[in-house]
């Protein structure tokens, strides 16, 4: 699922079905889905258990409160609620930086030198950022 201006690249990636969610509603279906991964962590198992199958998984990738409720929720049905966080490992990186070396296109809102992580961070935290902020390492820290 993704916003209107992704829908080609999304599709493009892979994906077997993409939803235009600026034009419907994955919250509106009943028991359609197998699992649910919220990405963005913008939802939650209460919101998303409706559209789960019997035996379905919401995933969320921020450990907040909603996750803690949604967890308590999940004990009175047969549906879960689940949280996963990224561990980054060598192998993993290096797949994703050959994906990159061979062209995988990944939207680059900004970058910065490694000295100034503080703007980076904000950067990475303001709203109307668009992709990625990039933060280069190469030359190091100025001596
Ligand atoms: N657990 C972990 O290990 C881990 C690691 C990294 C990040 N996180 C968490 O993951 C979340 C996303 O991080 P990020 O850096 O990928 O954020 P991001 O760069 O801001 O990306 C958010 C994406 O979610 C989409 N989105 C926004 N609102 C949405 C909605 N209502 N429904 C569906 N999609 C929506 C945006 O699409 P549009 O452009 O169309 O709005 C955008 O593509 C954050 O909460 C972050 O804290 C967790």
């Amino acid at each position: 699922m993704c916003s209107t201006k992704d829908v080609e690249r999304v599709k493009a990636l892979g994906a077997d079905a993409v939803i235009d969610r600026k034009k419907s509603n994955l919250l509106d279906a009943e028991s359609a889905y197998d699992v649910i991964f919220d990405t963005p962590a913008v939802h939650s198992f209460g919101r998303c258990a409706k559209g789960l199958r019997p035996g379905g998984t919401y995933v969320t990738t921020l450990p907040d409160a909603a996750l803690v409720t949604g967890m308590v929720r999940a004990l009175f049905t047969s549906k879960r609620c689940r949280f996963v966080q990224v561990a980054s490992k060598r192998a993993d990186l290096e797949l994703v930086g050959g994906w990159l070396r061979d062209g995988l296109a990944v939207p680059i809102d900004s970058r910065y030198k490694v000295a100034d992580l503080g703007a980076a961070i904000q950067r990475q935290a303001d709203r109307r950022r668009v992709g990625r902020v990039v933060v280069e390492v190469a030359e190091g820290w100025p001596s």
